[in-house]
């Protein structure tokens, strides 16, 4: 990686794959561990160096320990509330935070911005099928678009959806539109510091049960690749193939959440039996090969800073898909985007399974995944594609899980170094059930730094390694958070947040809105708050799908 701080590391460095290493550790650390199969191309020079060089420059801005507490106190210690301006690191999410590459800008000077038929629009589109192969291809502008619009398509509405584990947003569109989430990842995945080379599979035994009707009608199956809120593993082609299998043989769609294609593929390659010799291109198309439709934020693998897709094989889907589009997001030639996106994308889907940037990605992800673990942190095991997760719950034991360890955690370096991550734990998926209107706690409490693409260099990791060890000096200090006020849906974004045991007066919003006093202002039909599950999924099913959540909209608690 560029050395912007510290020197060159000498070759008996071995902190990391991106310093110099001999060249055994290299191969292994290419190779990823001892399940690997692939066969990787052996080099001369030993260091994993950033596939590109630096043309533009962000400024970024320090502050003092002071102001960030200041700034913590100001957003209620929710993160989200903090102006970017004020974080030094910004490891919140690696959506849509990548940097873009001279060809992409050239892409942008491009675009085509005619309404219809845009010349970016076939450009995109080329891409899109020549990767996928899907016949019918919606372009969104982003993931979460096209997830609204699958659902709604499919009607979920009191029907099951199964995933290996649904991504916050593919979650919340389930609930929202009636259906049941339910994750069925494999039992190692729930094991923190388990190793094992694919975490992302699903349990194929709970695949078959749910598709034989244990858990009711199942509107579609859900692999997420790599499996973003599972700590960013990959699933197997033998898994996906076996999954895929078993939702063709019960004629169930099998959906890829594809955001991190890419990363996943390339896992594949290098960790899976006979997969090293392949391309990462052509063991990407495999796996869209494996399913009925996809779901795509291109703010991820698609090296773009918006936009996604929706693609399928289903002729009277697209149909259904093609009017709420064009009701929602826009014509089927932009859908929501600009056409200069639509170029960015087309070539950010080129050079995402290029092996060099690759190669880079995964080792710089790697990197700080062991500098975080020789600071003594719990981490999700092996290092996932997009980010590290620590097991904040076995860190920090002394914080019960409602009280949020990883957001103790999260303030905790902002507070230090000015680095922003993100809590993936009872904050992000607890909350209150939809229809038992009970409290849900996640099974793992995780605290998530994801790194953006092409964007921090090695000395940026180093600086985040350094603020982990200050921080684990003092975890003991780390108290929790409860909660002042909460959303039904997504809580985690908007949520207001106080210290657990009181003595922080915040501020809460000047009159709570709910959806009842909004639809009464607009003599609309709404079911109460507090109406009966059955009143409720039964008032949802009769709903054009798509439009309404059956909940409050804020809700604040004692
Ligand atoms: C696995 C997964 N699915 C879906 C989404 C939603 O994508 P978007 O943020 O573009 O709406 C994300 C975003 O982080 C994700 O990681």
């Amino acid at each position: 990686m560029p050395q912007a701080g510290p020197a060159l590391a000498g070759p008996d460095d071995t902190r990391g794959p991106c310093r110099t290493l001999p060249r055994s550790h290299r191969r292994a650390a290419r190779r990823g561990r001892d399940w690997s199969h692939g066969s990787a191309k052996e080099e001369a020079l030993k260091t994993i160096i950033e596939p590109f060089r630096i043309k533009t420059v962000e400024p970024l801005r320090m502050t003092t320990p002071a102001e960030r507490r200041a700034a913590l106190a100001k957003a209620e210690w929710n993160l989200f509330r903090i102006p970017a301006e004020a974080i030094l690191i910004d490891l919140l999410t690696d959506s849509g935070t990548g940097a873009m590459s001279s060809e992409q800008w050239a892409g942008i000077m491009r675009g085509d911005e005619s309404y219809a038929g845009a010349r970016s629009w076939f450009v995109f589109e080329r891409r899109v099928r020549e990767l996928t192969g899907f016949r019918h291809i919606i372009p969104t502008h982003q993931g979460r678009a096209a997830e609204r619009i699958l659902f709604s398509c499919l009607g979920v509405s009191g029907r099951v959806v199964a995933a290996n584990t649904h991504f916050d947003t593919t979650r919340a569109n389930v609930e929202y539109l009636g259906g049941r989430a339910i994750d069925i990842p494999i039992a190692a995945a729930r094991r923190p510091a388990d190793e094992h080379p694919f975490k992302g599979n699903l349990d194929l035994e709970a695949l078959e049960a749910i598709l034989g009707g244990s858990e009711g009608d199942v509107a579609c199956v859900i692999a997420t690749v790599t499996n973003n809120s599972g700590g960013g593993q990959p699933a197997s082609l033998e898994n996906l193939r076996a999954a895929s299998g078993l939702c063709r043989a019960r004629g169930v769609p099998f959906y890829l959440d594809a955001c991190r294609f890419a990363e996943n593929a390339y896992f594949i390659k290098l960790r899976e039996p006979g997969q090293g010799d392949r391309s990462v291109e052509s063991i990407a198309r495999e796996m869209f090969s494996l399913a009925d439709g996809a779901t795509f934020s291109a703010k991820k693998d698609g090296l773009a800073n918006i936009g996604g897709f929706l693609a399928s094989h289903d002729d009277r889907l697209f149909r259904l898909e093609e009017e709420l589009l064009i009701l929602t997001e826009g014509f089927p030639t932009y859908g929501g985007l600009a056409g200069r996106d639509l170029e960015a994308i087309a070539v950010g889907l080129t050079e995402v399974v290029n092996e060099d940037y690759l190669e880079y990605r995964i080792a710089s992800v790697r990197y700080l995944g062991e500098g975080l673990m020789r600071a003594g942190f719990p981490i999700v095991r092996p290092p996932g594609g997009h980010a590290i997760y620590v097991d904040s719950g076995a860190f920090l034991p002394h914080i019960p899980p409602r009280e949020f360890p990883a957001q103790a955690l999260a303030c905790a370096f902002y507070e230090e170094g000015g680095i922003r991550s993100v809590e993936i734990g009872t904050l992000m998926f607890g909350g209150l059930d939809p229809v038992t209107r009970e409290e849900r706690l996640a099974p793992l409490e995780l605290l998530r730094l994801a790194i953006p693409r092409r964007v921090y260099t090695q000395s940026h990791m180093d600086y985040v390694i350094e603020v982990a060890e200050e921080v684990a000096r003092r975890k003991e200090s780390l108290r929790g958070f409860r909660i002042v006020e909460e959303a039904p849906h997504l809580r985690h974004f908007t949520v207001r947040l106080a210290p657990a045991g009181g003595g922080h007066g915040v501020r809460g919003p000047a009159k709570a809105e709910t959806v009842e006093a909004r639809d009464a202002a607009a003599g609309g039909s709404r079911p109460a708050h507090g109406a009966t599950a059955e009143a409720k999924s039964a008032a949802a099913r009769t709903e054009r799908p798509g439009f309404r959540g059956p909940l409050p909209l804020w809700e604040r608690r004692a």
